[in-house]
Protein backbone atom coordinates (compact mmCIF):
# COMPACT_ATOMS: atom_id res chain seq x y z
CA UNK A 1 0.00 0.00 0.00
CA UNK A 2 1.27 3.29 -0.44
CA UNK A 3 -0.04 7.21 0.18
CA UNK A 4 0.31 9.97 -1.80
CA UNK A 5 1.19 12.85 0.12
CA UNK A 6 -2.39 14.32 1.03
CA UNK A 7 -1.20 18.01 1.72
CA UNK A 8 0.16 17.63 -2.55
CA UNK A 9 -3.58 17.00 -3.71
CA UNK A 10 -5.96 19.27 -3.45
CA UNK A 11 -9.10 19.06 -1.27
CA UNK A 12 -12.45 20.43 -1.51
CA UNK A 13 -15.76 19.28 -1.33
CA UNK A 14 -18.21 16.89 -3.19
CA UNK A 15 -21.16 14.84 -2.51
CA UNK A 16 -20.63 11.76 -4.71
CA UNK A 17 -24.25 10.78 -4.06
CA UNK A 18 -25.71 13.35 -6.57
CA UNK A 19 -24.54 11.64 -9.32
CA UNK A 20 -25.20 14.32 -12.16
CA UNK A 21 -25.74 16.82 -10.16
CA UNK A 22 -22.77 18.98 -9.74
CA UNK A 23 -21.08 19.18 -6.69
CA UNK A 24 -22.51 20.94 -2.64
CA UNK A 25 -19.88 22.71 -2.30
CA UNK A 26 -21.18 23.51 1.24
CA UNK A 27 -20.45 20.05 2.61
CA UNK A 28 -16.97 19.34 3.88
CA UNK A 29 -14.60 17.66 1.59
CA UNK A 30 -15.19 13.94 1.59
CA UNK A 31 -11.76 11.88 2.55
CA UNK A 32 -11.44 9.27 -0.16
CA UNK A 33 -8.89 6.31 -0.57
CA UNK A 34 -8.15 5.78 -4.48
CA UNK A 35 -7.67 1.85 -5.44
CA UNK A 36 -5.69 0.19 -8.21
CA UNK A 37 -6.27 -2.98 -8.62
CA UNK A 38 -3.58 -5.15 -10.32
CA UNK A 39 -5.07 -8.59 -11.42
CA UNK A 40 -2.13 -11.07 -10.75
CA UNK A 41 -4.04 -13.44 -13.54
CA UNK A 42 -2.80 -10.82 -16.31
CA UNK A 43 0.59 -9.85 -14.90
CA UNK A 44 3.83 -11.10 -16.23
CA UNK A 45 5.06 -14.51 -15.25
CA UNK A 46 7.88 -14.26 -12.38
CA UNK A 47 7.70 -10.36 -11.21
CA UNK A 48 9.74 -9.52 -8.26
CA UNK A 49 8.00 -6.36 -7.98
CA UNK A 50 4.39 -5.89 -9.50
CA UNK A 51 4.08 -4.71 -13.17
CA UNK A 52 1.91 -2.91 -15.33
CA UNK A 53 -0.94 -5.21 -16.85
CA UNK A 54 -3.62 -5.18 -18.98
CA UNK A 55 -6.92 -6.00 -17.08
CA UNK A 56 -9.27 -7.97 -18.93
CA UNK A 57 -11.50 -6.26 -20.32
CA UNK A 58 -9.26 -3.07 -20.80
CA UNK A 59 -6.73 -3.85 -23.27
CA UNK A 60 -5.81 -0.21 -23.69
CA UNK A 61 -3.85 -0.09 -20.42
CA UNK A 62 -1.33 -2.66 -21.87
CA UNK A 63 2.17 -1.61 -21.00
CA UNK A 64 1.43 1.23 -18.50
CA UNK A 65 3.10 1.37 -15.61
CA UNK A 66 1.69 0.76 -12.38
CA UNK A 67 2.69 3.67 -10.88
CA UNK A 68 1.66 5.91 -13.79
CA UNK A 69 -1.97 4.23 -13.62
CA UNK A 70 -2.06 4.93 -9.70
CA UNK A 71 -1.64 8.27 -10.56
CA UNK A 72 -4.29 8.79 -13.10
CA UNK A 73 -6.96 7.18 -11.25
CA UNK A 74 -5.38 10.19 -8.49
CA UNK A 75 -5.73 12.45 -10.50
CA UNK A 76 -9.43 11.61 -11.74
CA UNK A 77 -10.36 11.26 -8.19
CA UNK A 78 -8.78 14.40 -7.77
CA UNK A 79 -10.77 16.33 -10.52
CA UNK A 80 -13.71 16.29 -8.22
CA UNK A 81 -11.86 17.80 -5.83
CA UNK A 82 -11.76 14.97 -3.33
CA UNK A 83 -9.35 14.99 -0.25
CA UNK A 84 -7.53 12.14 -1.12
CA UNK A 85 -5.61 10.92 2.47
CA UNK A 86 -4.46 7.35 0.79
CA UNK A 87 -3.92 5.57 -2.34
CA UNK A 88 -2.27 2.45 -3.61
CA UNK A 89 -1.94 -0.39 -5.81
CA UNK A 90 -3.28 -3.76 -4.66
CA UNK A 91 -2.49 -7.31 -6.03
CA UNK A 92 -5.60 -9.45 -6.49
CA UNK A 93 -4.38 -13.07 -7.36
CA UNK A 94 -7.59 -14.64 -7.78
CA UNK A 95 -10.75 -12.03 -8.34
CA UNK A 96 -14.16 -12.72 -5.82
CA UNK A 97 -17.26 -12.32 -7.83
CA UNK A 98 -18.42 -11.36 -4.77
CA UNK A 99 -15.59 -8.42 -3.44
CA UNK A 100 -13.25 -8.63 -5.89
CA UNK A 101 -10.39 -8.70 -3.26
CA UNK A 102 -10.42 -11.95 -1.22
CA UNK A 103 -11.12 -11.42 1.99
CA UNK A 104 -8.27 -10.78 4.18
CA UNK A 105 -7.57 -7.72 1.85
CA UNK A 106 -10.72 -6.79 2.62
CA UNK A 107 -10.44 -6.59 6.49
CA UNK A 108 -6.90 -4.84 5.92
CA UNK A 109 -8.47 -1.96 3.91
CA UNK A 110 -11.50 -2.45 6.62
CA UNK A 111 -9.14 -1.21 9.59
CA UNK A 112 -7.42 1.30 7.23
CA UNK A 113 -10.61 2.97 5.93
CA UNK A 114 -11.85 3.40 9.51
CA UNK A 115 -8.36 4.44 10.74
CA UNK A 116 -8.43 7.06 8.63
CA UNK A 117 -11.72 8.02 8.73
CA UNK A 118 -12.49 7.60 5.29
CA UNK A 119 -16.11 8.16 3.64
CA UNK A 120 -15.87 7.13 -0.27
CA UNK A 121 -13.28 3.95 -1.95
CA UNK A 122 -12.38 4.61 -5.71
CA UNK A 123 -11.45 1.48 -7.44
CA UNK A 124 -10.33 1.86 -10.66
CA UNK A 125 -11.53 -0.89 -12.16
CA UNK A 126 -14.79 -2.29 -12.84
CA UNK A 127 -17.11 -3.37 -10.19
CA UNK A 128 -20.63 -5.50 -10.62
CA UNK A 129 -23.30 -4.11 -8.39
CA UNK A 130 -23.11 -7.12 -6.17
CA UNK A 131 -19.32 -6.33 -5.35
CA UNK A 132 -19.87 -2.75 -4.90
CA UNK A 133 -22.75 -3.23 -2.45
CA UNK A 134 -20.65 -5.88 -0.64
CA UNK A 135 -17.84 -3.68 -0.39
CA UNK A 136 -19.81 -0.36 0.67
CA UNK A 137 -21.12 -2.68 3.77
CA UNK A 138 -17.70 -4.05 4.90
CA UNK A 139 -15.72 -0.78 4.76
CA UNK A 140 -18.96 1.58 6.13
CA UNK A 141 -18.00 4.09 3.04
CA UNK A 142 -19.15 4.42 -0.66
CA UNK A 143 -17.14 2.92 -3.26
CA UNK A 144 -17.48 4.57 -6.82
CA UNK A 145 -16.07 2.47 -9.73
CA UNK A 146 -13.79 3.88 -12.32
CA UNK A 147 -17.07 4.25 -14.76
CA UNK A 148 -19.16 5.68 -11.87
CA UNK A 149 -16.07 8.31 -11.00
CA UNK A 150 -15.52 9.36 -14.70
CA UNK A 151 -19.60 9.85 -14.56
CA UNK A 152 -18.66 12.27 -11.42
CA UNK A 153 -16.25 14.15 -13.37
CA UNK A 154 -18.37 14.39 -16.41
CA UNK A 155 -21.61 15.54 -14.22
CA UNK A 156 -19.55 18.60 -13.03
CA UNK A 157 -17.72 19.78 -16.00
CA UNK A 158 -21.01 20.04 -18.36
CA UNK A 159 -21.93 23.02 -19.19
CA UNK A 160 -23.97 23.31 -21.97
CA UNK A 161 -27.43 21.92 -22.31
CA UNK A 162 -26.25 19.59 -24.32
CA UNK A 163 -23.46 18.09 -22.26
CA UNK A 164 -25.55 18.54 -19.45
CA UNK A 165 -28.04 15.88 -21.83
CA UNK A 166 -25.46 13.68 -22.56
CA UNK A 167 -24.44 13.26 -19.08
CA UNK A 168 -27.70 12.63 -17.75
CA UNK A 169 -28.25 9.93 -20.33
CA UNK A 170 -25.45 8.37 -19.79
CA UNK A 171 -25.85 8.06 -15.97
CA UNK A 172 -28.99 6.62 -16.84
CA UNK A 173 -27.21 3.58 -19.52
CA UNK A 174 -25.06 2.94 -16.48
CA UNK A 175 -27.65 2.37 -14.14
CA UNK A 176 -29.86 0.48 -16.19
CA UNK A 177 -27.29 -1.97 -16.85
CA UNK A 178 -26.37 -2.37 -13.05
CA UNK A 179 -30.12 -2.97 -12.67
CA UNK A 180 -30.52 -5.52 -14.95
CA UNK A 181 -27.20 -7.53 -13.59
CA UNK A 182 -28.50 -6.81 -10.07
CA UNK A 183 -31.98 -8.09 -11.04
CA UNK A 184 -30.23 -11.09 -13.21
CA UNK A 185 -28.51 -12.29 -9.82
CA UNK A 186 -31.92 -11.92 -7.55
CA UNK A 187 -33.16 -14.19 -9.80
CA UNK A 188 -30.82 -16.54 -9.86
CA UNK A 189 -30.89 -16.98 -6.20
CA UNK A 190 -34.35 -17.16 -6.43
CA UNK A 191 -33.98 -20.31 -9.32
CA UNK A 192 -34.69 -23.27 -7.12
CA UNK A 193 -37.32 -21.84 -5.29
CA UNK A 194 -39.72 -21.48 -8.53
CA UNK A 195 -40.84 -17.96 -7.29
CA UNK A 196 -41.64 -15.63 -9.86
CA UNK A 197 -42.90 -12.27 -9.52
CA UNK A 198 -41.91 -11.37 -5.89
CA UNK A 199 -42.10 -7.79 -4.72
CA UNK A 200 -38.57 -7.40 -5.09
CA UNK A 201 -38.78 -8.07 -9.04
CA UNK A 202 -41.77 -5.81 -9.81
CA UNK A 203 -40.22 -3.46 -8.06
CA UNK A 204 -36.69 -4.01 -10.08
CA UNK A 205 -39.08 -4.08 -13.07
CA UNK A 206 -40.77 -0.93 -12.44
CA UNK A 207 -37.05 0.88 -11.66
CA UNK A 208 -36.52 -0.45 -15.01
CA UNK A 209 -39.48 0.94 -16.94
CA UNK A 210 -38.58 4.40 -15.53
CA UNK A 211 -35.31 4.79 -16.09
CA UNK A 212 -36.12 3.42 -19.58
CA UNK A 213 -38.49 5.99 -20.26
CA UNK A 214 -36.33 8.50 -19.01
CA UNK A 215 -33.77 7.65 -21.43
CA UNK A 216 -35.80 7.85 -24.41
CA UNK A 217 -37.04 11.65 -22.92
CA UNK A 218 -33.73 12.58 -23.29
CA UNK A 219 -32.42 10.96 -26.63
CA UNK A 220 -35.81 13.11 -27.73
CA UNK A 221 -34.43 15.80 -25.77
CA UNK A 222 -30.99 15.03 -27.47
CA UNK A 223 -31.94 14.42 -30.95
CA UNK A 224 -33.70 17.91 -30.87
CA UNK A 225 -30.32 19.62 -29.80
CA UNK A 226 -28.65 17.53 -32.46
CA UNK A 227 -30.47 18.59 -34.94
CA UNK A 228 -30.24 22.17 -34.23
CA UNK A 229 -26.25 21.75 -34.15
CA UNK A 230 -26.65 19.54 -37.40
CA UNK A 231 -28.65 22.78 -38.87
CA UNK A 232 -25.17 25.15 -37.45
CA UNK A 233 -23.04 22.54 -39.31
CA UNK A 234 -24.99 22.66 -42.36
CA UNK A 235 -25.09 26.39 -41.84
CA UNK A 236 -21.13 26.46 -41.62
CA UNK A 237 -21.36 23.99 -44.61
CA UNK A 238 -22.54 26.88 -46.79
CA UNK A 239 -19.66 28.92 -45.46
CA UNK A 240 -16.53 28.05 -47.66
CA UNK A 241 -14.87 27.05 -44.23
CA UNK A 242 -13.46 24.03 -43.45
CA UNK A 243 -13.22 22.40 -40.00
CA UNK A 244 -10.41 21.25 -37.90
CA UNK A 245 -11.45 19.20 -34.79
CA UNK A 246 -8.36 18.96 -31.35
CA UNK A 247 -8.34 15.80 -30.50
CA UNK A 248 -6.56 14.03 -27.48
CA UNK A 249 -5.80 12.40 -23.94
CA UNK A 250 -6.96 14.60 -21.23
CA UNK A 251 -4.63 17.12 -19.94
CA UNK A 252 -2.72 16.61 -23.41
CA UNK A 253 -2.79 20.57 -23.81
CA UNK A 254 -5.80 20.99 -26.37
CA UNK A 255 -7.39 24.00 -25.07
CA UNK A 256 -3.98 25.79 -24.55
CA UNK A 257 -3.31 25.15 -27.83
CA UNK A 258 -6.97 26.08 -29.47
CA UNK A 259 -6.02 29.42 -27.35
CA UNK A 260 -2.63 29.67 -29.43
CA UNK A 261 -4.51 29.32 -32.29
CA UNK A 262 -7.26 31.00 -32.07
CA UNK A 263 -6.53 33.36 -29.52
CA UNK A 264 -9.69 32.62 -27.45
CA UNK A 265 -10.05 32.71 -24.05
CA UNK A 266 -10.86 29.05 -23.38
CA UNK A 267 -10.57 27.69 -19.76
CA UNK A 268 -7.24 26.17 -19.84
CA UNK A 269 -6.46 23.85 -16.69
CA UNK A 270 -4.57 21.25 -15.09
CA UNK A 271 -7.25 19.19 -14.39
CA UNK A 272 -9.08 16.47 -16.08
CA UNK A 273 -11.96 16.91 -18.39
CA UNK A 274 -12.02 20.68 -18.04
CA UNK A 275 -13.38 21.05 -21.49
CA UNK A 276 -16.80 18.62 -21.91
CA UNK A 277 -18.70 20.63 -24.52
CA UNK A 278 -17.14 21.76 -27.83
CA UNK A 279 -15.96 25.14 -28.30
CA UNK A 280 -15.27 26.58 -31.96
CA UNK A 281 -13.76 29.54 -32.98
CA UNK A 282 -13.26 30.70 -36.35
CA UNK A 283 -9.74 31.42 -37.54
CA UNK A 284 -7.95 33.28 -40.10
CA UNK A 285 -4.68 31.82 -41.33
CA UNK A 286 -1.56 33.61 -42.78
CA UNK A 287 -2.32 33.07 -46.53
CA UNK A 288 -6.39 33.94 -45.65
CA UNK A 289 -7.79 29.91 -45.48
CA UNK A 290 -10.04 30.08 -42.99
CA UNK A 291 -11.41 27.42 -40.86
CA UNK A 292 -13.96 26.64 -37.99
CA UNK A 293 -11.59 24.81 -35.48
CA UNK A 294 -13.04 23.09 -32.48
CA UNK A 295 -11.86 21.77 -28.89
CA UNK A 296 -13.26 18.73 -27.68
CA UNK A 297 -13.69 16.40 -24.50
CA UNK A 298 -10.34 14.92 -23.80
CA UNK A 299 -10.40 11.05 -24.17
CA UNK A 300 -8.96 8.64 -21.35
CA UNK A 301 -8.06 4.93 -21.38
CA UNK A 302 -11.14 2.97 -20.59
CA UNK A 303 -13.57 5.05 -21.28
CA UNK A 304 -16.88 3.26 -20.88
CA UNK A 305 -18.34 2.71 -24.18
CA UNK A 306 -21.68 3.85 -22.71
CA UNK A 307 -20.04 6.77 -22.40
CA UNK A 308 -18.23 7.17 -25.66
CA UNK A 309 -22.22 6.56 -27.41
CA UNK A 310 -23.37 9.34 -25.14
CA UNK A 311 -20.84 12.00 -26.52
CA UNK A 312 -21.11 11.09 -29.96
CA UNK A 313 -23.25 14.26 -30.80
CA UNK A 314 -20.25 16.26 -30.03
CA UNK A 315 -17.88 14.15 -31.04
CA UNK A 316 -19.92 14.39 -34.37
CA UNK A 317 -17.60 17.73 -34.86
CA UNK A 318 -14.66 15.28 -34.95
CA UNK A 319 -16.05 12.40 -37.50
CA UNK A 320 -17.08 14.93 -39.56
CA UNK A 321 -13.90 17.53 -39.25
CA UNK A 322 -11.67 17.89 -42.16
CA UNK A 323 -8.58 17.62 -40.42
CA UNK A 324 -7.97 16.28 -37.25
CA UNK A 325 -5.08 17.20 -34.77
CA UNK A 326 -4.76 14.26 -32.51
CA UNK A 327 -2.46 16.60 -29.66
CA UNK A 328 -0.29 14.62 -27.70
CA UNK A 329 1.94 15.63 -24.44
CA UNK A 330 5.22 14.33 -25.77
CA UNK A 331 6.70 14.81 -22.63
CA UNK A 332 4.52 12.42 -20.35
CA UNK A 333 6.03 8.87 -19.57
CA UNK A 334 3.01 7.58 -21.04
CA UNK A 335 2.58 9.03 -24.04
CA UNK A 336 2.70 5.62 -26.44
CA UNK A 337 -0.28 4.51 -24.09
CA UNK A 338 -2.16 7.54 -24.39
CA UNK A 339 -1.55 7.79 -28.63
CA UNK A 340 -3.29 4.47 -28.62
CA UNK A 341 -6.44 4.70 -26.08
CA UNK A 342 -7.22 8.26 -28.33
CA UNK A 343 -6.79 6.08 -31.80
CA UNK A 344 -9.09 3.09 -30.39
CA UNK A 345 -11.38 5.44 -29.48
CA UNK A 346 -11.10 7.45 -32.40
CA UNK A 347 -11.58 4.52 -34.56
CA UNK A 348 -14.83 3.63 -32.19
CA UNK A 349 -15.91 6.63 -33.94
CA UNK A 350 -15.18 5.16 -37.38
CA UNK A 351 -12.04 7.76 -37.93
CA UNK A 352 -9.45 5.91 -39.92
CA UNK A 353 -6.03 6.18 -37.73
CA UNK A 354 -3.59 5.00 -40.00
CA UNK A 355 -0.68 7.09 -41.18
CA UNK A 356 -1.88 7.53 -44.52
CA UNK A 357 -4.74 8.73 -44.09
CA UNK A 358 -4.04 12.75 -44.75
CA UNK A 359 -7.14 13.52 -42.30
CA UNK A 360 -5.37 12.95 -39.15
CA UNK A 361 -2.16 14.91 -37.98
CA UNK A 362 -0.32 14.50 -34.78
CA UNK A 363 1.29 18.02 -32.92
CA UNK A 364 3.68 17.06 -30.19
CA UNK A 365 2.73 19.55 -27.39
CA UNK A 366 4.65 20.75 -24.30
CA UNK A 367 8.46 20.26 -26.06
CA UNK A 368 9.09 23.16 -23.81
CA UNK A 369 9.27 20.69 -21.13
CA UNK A 370 11.65 18.24 -22.46
CA UNK A 371 15.62 18.24 -21.83
CA UNK A 372 17.60 19.80 -24.65
CA UNK A 373 19.09 16.10 -25.56
CA UNK A 374 15.70 14.60 -25.79
CA UNK A 375 14.23 17.55 -27.47
CA UNK A 376 16.65 16.49 -30.62
CA UNK A 377 15.77 13.39 -30.79
CA UNK A 378 11.82 13.71 -30.36
CA UNK A 379 12.29 16.61 -33.24
CA UNK A 380 14.26 14.16 -35.48
CA UNK A 381 11.28 11.72 -34.66
CA UNK A 382 8.62 14.31 -35.29
CA UNK A 383 10.45 14.72 -38.60
CA UNK A 384 10.47 10.95 -39.32
CA UNK A 385 6.72 11.01 -38.35
CA UNK A 386 5.60 14.06 -40.11
CA UNK A 387 4.29 15.18 -36.93
CA UNK A 388 4.85 18.96 -35.82
CA UNK A 389 6.22 19.86 -32.23
CA UNK A 390 5.17 23.07 -30.53
CA UNK A 391 4.78 24.30 -27.26
CA UNK A 392 0.93 26.05 -26.53
CA UNK A 393 2.63 27.55 -23.40
CA UNK A 394 5.58 29.00 -24.74
CA UNK A 395 4.32 29.09 -28.40
CA UNK A 396 7.33 27.58 -29.80
CA UNK A 397 6.32 25.70 -33.17
CA UNK A 398 3.23 27.32 -33.50
CA UNK A 399 3.05 29.10 -36.30
CA UNK A 400 4.58 26.43 -38.35
CA UNK A 401 1.64 24.59 -37.19
CA UNK A 402 -0.79 27.41 -38.54
CA UNK A 403 1.00 27.02 -41.94
CA UNK A 404 1.12 23.57 -41.93
CA UNK A 405 -2.74 23.40 -41.14
CA UNK A 406 -3.51 26.07 -44.00
CA UNK A 407 -1.21 24.12 -46.06
CA UNK A 408 -2.82 20.43 -45.18
CA UNK A 409 -6.69 22.12 -46.14
CA UNK A 410 -5.34 24.06 -49.02
CA UNK A 411 -4.39 21.18 -50.66
CA UNK A 412 -7.49 19.20 -49.58
CA UNK A 413 -9.99 21.21 -50.63
CA UNK A 414 -10.69 22.36 -54.25
CA UNK A 415 -12.65 24.89 -55.31
CA UNK A 416 -14.65 23.67 -58.04
CA UNK A 417 -17.41 25.33 -60.29
CA UNK A 418 -19.16 23.09 -62.43
CA UNK A 419 -22.82 22.92 -64.32
CA UNK A 420 -25.92 19.76 -63.75
CA UNK A 421 -28.52 19.48 -66.41
CA UNK A 422 -32.29 18.73 -65.24
CA UNK A 423 -31.67 14.94 -64.73
CA UNK A 424 -29.08 15.14 -62.72
CA UNK A 425 -30.76 14.98 -59.15
CA UNK A 426 -29.53 12.33 -57.97
CA UNK A 427 -25.40 13.40 -58.63
CA UNK A 428 -26.54 16.82 -56.99
CA UNK A 429 -27.63 15.76 -53.72
CA UNK A 430 -24.30 13.06 -53.82
CA UNK A 431 -22.84 16.53 -53.75
CA UNK A 432 -24.39 18.25 -50.92
CA UNK A 433 -23.81 15.34 -48.97
CA UNK A 434 -20.04 15.21 -50.00
CA UNK A 435 -18.99 18.71 -50.83
CA UNK A 436 -19.19 21.99 -48.84
CA UNK A 437 -21.53 23.81 -51.70
CA UNK A 438 -21.13 27.50 -51.51
CA UNK A 439 -23.67 28.30 -53.90
CA UNK A 440 -26.29 26.82 -56.37
CA UNK A 441 -27.82 28.80 -58.94
CA UNK A 442 -30.83 27.16 -61.73
CA UNK A 443 -31.29 28.93 -65.23
CA UNK A 444 -34.74 29.05 -66.98
CA UNK A 445 -33.43 25.96 -68.75
CA UNK A 446 -32.81 24.13 -65.86
CA UNK A 447 -29.06 23.97 -65.72
CA UNK A 448 -27.62 24.47 -62.54
CA UNK A 449 -24.29 25.55 -61.68
CA UNK A 450 -22.88 25.07 -58.12
CA UNK A 451 -19.53 26.41 -56.42
CA UNK A 452 -18.24 23.82 -54.27
CA UNK A 453 -15.44 22.87 -52.05
CA UNK A 454 -14.62 19.34 -52.70
CA UNK A 455 -11.46 17.22 -51.69
CA UNK A 456 -9.44 15.63 -54.82
CA UNK A 457 -10.18 12.17 -53.57
CA UNK A 458 -14.01 12.87 -53.84
CA UNK A 459 -13.79 15.19 -56.92
CA UNK A 460 -12.51 11.61 -58.57
CA UNK A 461 -15.31 9.89 -57.04
CA UNK A 462 -17.90 12.53 -58.85
CA UNK A 463 -16.23 12.20 -62.18
CA UNK A 464 -15.86 8.56 -61.81
CA UNK A 465 -19.98 8.62 -61.12
CA UNK A 466 -20.62 11.27 -63.76
CA UNK A 467 -18.91 9.82 -66.52
CA UNK A 468 -18.06 12.21 -69.18
CA UNK A 469 -15.17 15.01 -69.54
CA UNK A 470 -14.06 15.06 -65.82
CA UNK A 471 -14.37 18.14 -63.92
CA UNK A 472 -10.77 19.76 -63.18
CA UNK A 473 -10.57 22.03 -59.89
CA UNK A 474 -9.93 25.58 -60.69
P1 LIG B 1 -8.91 18.27 -21.07
O1 LIG B 1 -9.90 19.38 -21.01
O2 LIG B 1 -8.80 17.48 -19.84
O3 LIG B 1 -9.08 17.40 -22.26
O4 LIG B 1 -7.43 18.95 -21.14
P2 LIG B 1 -6.70 19.66 -22.35
O5 LIG B 1 -6.09 18.67 -23.26
O6 LIG B 1 -7.58 20.68 -22.96
O7 LIG B 1 -5.48 20.35 -21.58
P3 LIG B 1 -5.27 21.88 -21.16
O8 LIG B 1 -5.10 22.77 -22.34
O9 LIG B 1 -6.35 22.23 -20.17
O10 LIG B 1 -3.84 21.79 -20.46
C1 LIG B 1 -3.59 20.95 -19.36
C2 LIG B 1 -2.40 21.48 -18.60
O11 LIG B 1 -1.21 21.37 -19.39
C3 LIG B 1 -2.50 22.97 -18.23
O12 LIG B 1 -1.93 23.14 -16.96
C4 LIG B 1 -1.66 23.67 -19.26
O13 LIG B 1 -1.12 24.88 -18.80
C5 LIG B 1 -0.58 22.64 -19.50
N1 LIG B 1 0.01 22.78 -20.84
C6 LIG B 1 -0.65 22.78 -22.02
N2 LIG B 1 0.21 22.91 -23.05
C7 LIG B 1 1.45 23.01 -22.51
C8 LIG B 1 2.78 23.16 -23.04
O14 LIG B 1 3.01 23.25 -24.24
N3 LIG B 1 3.80 23.19 -22.13
C9 LIG B 1 3.58 23.10 -20.78
N4 LIG B 1 4.65 23.16 -20.00
N5 LIG B 1 2.37 22.95 -20.25
C10 LIG B 1 1.31 22.90 -21.09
Amino acid sequence: MRSVDPNKLKSGSNDTSQKGKGLDTRLAPTRAMVLCPLLRSSAPKPAATPRPVSLARQPANEGRAEHARLAEAVGLAHAIDLNIVSSGVILVARPRPGTLFGKGKVEELKGIIAAEAVELVVIDHPLAPVQQRNLERAWKAKVLDRTGLILEIFGERAHTREGRLQVELAHLIYQKSRLVRSWTHLERQRGGVGFLGGPGETQIEADRRALQEKIVRIRRELDQVKRTRALHREGRKRVPYPTVALVGYTNAGKSTLFNALTGAGVEAKDQLFATLDPTMREVSFTQGTKAIVSDTVGFISNLPTSLIAAFRATLEEVVEADLILHVRDISSDETEAQRRDVEQVLEELGVETTQDDARVAEVWNKIDLLDPEDAVEVNNMAARKGALCVSAVTGAGIDVLRAAIEDKLNEQAKLVTLTLGPAEGALMSWLHDNAHVLSSQTDDKGLTTVQLRISPEKLERFNHRRGGTPVAAA
